[in-house]
């Protein structure tokens, strides 16, 4: 995994996720780390395109260029299985942007937890009404899937701020 070739990716070919490739990603997310192994995630994939548009409105900002991903991944974890829920599905999102990486697709976070719908509802619940999920779940975030239809520049070295490190006390770089 080359993790300065890593970018959020907005804007996709419009080119289906192969069934393999989304099941490699599914995996890191399944096999990911939880606070004691509790394992609260689970995850809705979506790749209907009129459901996608749908749920492109779950935001007032910032989610308009959901309407035309391929693939979406609903990143969910069950209230009450983990005493560190959100930790546990950032991680499983996390693993799947990098394995998606490494099998040559890019991807983007869409925030869903503690955000709102332009109609007043909470996103967590636009997603999952619009999914048939039970309230049950917390919604962390979409991760969209698919071919890059963009290029973004690669990090380099400057880009990596080694200030934010300290050797054994704090300020000690
Ligand atoms: C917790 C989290 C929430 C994010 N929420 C959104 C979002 O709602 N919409 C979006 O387009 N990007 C979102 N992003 C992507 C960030 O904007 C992106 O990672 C950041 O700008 C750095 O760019 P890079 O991923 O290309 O390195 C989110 C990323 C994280 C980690």
């Amino acid at each position: 995994m080359n993790f300065m070739t890593r970018r959020s990716i907005r804007k996709y070919k419009d080119m289906p996720v192969e069934k393999e490739k989304i099941d490699e990603i599914l995996k890191a997310a399944l096999l990911a780390p939880t606070g004691r192994n509790s394992r609260p995630c689970e995850f809705v994939v979506v790749d209907e395109k009129n459901l996608i548009k749908e749920i492109a409105g779950l935001r007032e900002h910032g989610s308009t260029f959901v309407k035309d991903v391929p693939l979406l991944i609903g990143v969910m974890g069950e209230i009450g299985k983990s005493t560190t829920l959100l930790a546990d599905c950032s991680i499983a999102a996390f693993a799947m942007q990098v394995k998606a990486h490494e099998l040559g697709l890019g991807t983007c976070w869409v925030h869903v937890n503690e955000r709102t719908a332009p109609d007043g509802r909470t996103s967590e619940e636009f997603f999952r009404n619009l999914v048939g999920a039970p309230d049950k779940f917390t919604v962390m975030c979409l991760i969209a899937v698919g071919y890059p239809d963009e290029e973004k520049p690669a990090y380099t070295e400057k880009d990596v701020n080694w200030d934010k490190v300290s050797y054994n006390k704090y300020g000690n770089r």
